[in-house]
């Protein structure tokens, strides 16, 4: 996922949902600690003045379309109450929850009803499952409540039990089933209406780490091809970095720092997020750009022959990157390559080898396999195919010296 949206901070699109200034209290005198805050208002000082509890606390922040977002922090930190908030299952004390431009604390009833089985979808932390129905017709439950008839949502049910690789399953009952398989219905239930937006509430957080990991595979692959837009409470960093475009760290029920999944790792904002992030290893969350070497051995097509060969000379760096006068890349030679070629031959019209690309937002770690495959370095490119940069053996292991130096300081 990291992949299709890497910098949604400053995405073009129209956010999809935006937070404005969210307030939750649970307790008597909301109105008064919201309208008396100077944006010091705390949690515990709240607890002791008024017996109060300050679940949300000024929450701000957009989430745009296909990004999946996630929101991290400890126990009792406003994940849930926040999620729930955007569904209305809890009711805001104070603030803006506009979604698709329509403030949804200002819908009615119906408007609401017609919200939450057509828009937005939740996967709980224990399933919320009807234990006495079958598989299929808990994963057909939304469509039900919609009114739609049985054999069509037979039909759609089956389809995203199939994608959630329950196929096989459809009649058992859901107490037989294990909590991985559970979970699955959950999903699949929750995609069944087709929501433009998919809340998971901790959906892994019951399961062993295996399945957890497993599930989150899953997960990835199927937001790979369905382009929702998630919001995804965990507290678990690793799976944070590992599925989240962004990340939204709370405390106290403030959203204490945002950003990217590197942004967090590289740049701590307090120690309370430090802390959280002790035990991440960067190079599951910096991009091959961040270690990139500047570009050498590139020419362009219409170089001459004896050019590039003298160059390979005289640097002793026996290849070259072959780019379009847009810098767009067009493949690769070595030295023996060009060497053999025919003097009289252009570059234009040399066989180049195709040497598949990285794109400038992969994860270190996801290209060590094709480092140690290659002896050469690894071309860089954006989504435009231009080349930007290059991955050396020197600089990916340098990464990984540093990383572990990192930890042992921690
Ligand atoms: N119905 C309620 N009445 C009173 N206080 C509540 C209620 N629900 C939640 N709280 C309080 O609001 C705060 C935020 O709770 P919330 O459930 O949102 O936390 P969370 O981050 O989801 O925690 P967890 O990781 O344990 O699920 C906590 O201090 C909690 O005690
Ligand atoms: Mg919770």
């Amino acid at each position: 996922m990291q992949e299709t949206l890497t910098n949604t901070t400053e995405s073009p699109l129209d956010p999809i949902i935006s937070v404005k200034s969210l307030w939750k209290i649970f307790g008597s005198n909301q109105e008064e600690i919201v309208n008396s805050d100077d944006g010091e208002t705390d949690k515990t000082e709240v607890l002791q003045d008024y017996g109060d509890v300050v679940a949300l606390n000024d929450v701000s922040f957009d989430v745009y379309p296909g990004e999946t977002f996630v929101v991290m922090g400890l126990s009792g930190s406003g994940k849930s109450t926040l999620v729930r908030c955007l569904l209305r299952l809890i009711e805001p004390s104070s603030g803006e929850i506009n979604i698709n431009d329509d403030d949804i604390l200002l819908y009615d009833a119906d408007r609401l009803r017609e919200f939450r089985r057509n828009e937005m979808a939740m996967v709980f932390q224990h399933f919320g499952l009807l234990p006495h129905r079958n598989v299929i017709d808990n994963a057909a439950y939304g469509l039900e409540i919609k009114g739609v008839d049985k054999d069509e949502r037979y039909e759609i049910a089956q389809e995203m039990l199939n994608k959630v690789g329950l196929e096989g399953w459809e009649e058992a009952r859901t107490s037989e089933l294990s909590g991985g398989m559970q979970q699955r219905v959950g999903l699949a239930r929750a995609l069944t209406v087709d929501p433009t937006i998919l809340l998971m509430d901790e959906p892994f957080s019951g399961l062993d780490p295996l399945i957890r990991r497993q599930m989150r595979e899953e997960l990835a692959d199927l937001q790979a091809e369905l382009q929702k837009t998630i919001v995804f409470i965990t507290h678990d960093l690793d799976e944070a970095v590992t599925i989240g475009d962004r990340i939204a760290i709370m405390r106290d029920g403030r959203i204490t720092q945002l950003g990217t999944p590197e942004d967090i790792i590289t740049n701590p904002i307090d120690d309370f997020v430090k802390e959280f992030t002790r035990d991440i290893s960067q190079t599951r969350v910096l991009s091959v750009q961040s270690i990139a070497s500047d570009l050498e051995q590139v020419f362009e097509n219409n170089t001459g022959v004896s050019e590039i060969i003298q160059a390979m000379e005289d640097t002793g760096k026996e290849f070259a990157f072959i780019v379009d006068d847009d810098s767009k890349l067009l493949g690769f030679i070595d030295k023996e390559a060009i060497e053999g070629a025919a003097d009289d031959v252009s570059l234009k019209d040399m066989d180049l080898s195709v040497i598949e690309p990285i794109h400038e937002s992969t994860v270190i770690e996801d290209v060590v396999q094709l480092t140690l495959d290659n002896p050469y370095p690894i071309p860089i490119v954006d989504d435009e195919n231009i080349l930007t940069g290059l991955a050396t053996h020197d600089a990916i292991l340098q990464a990984f010296a540093e990383n572990a130096l990192q930890q042992q300081t921690n």
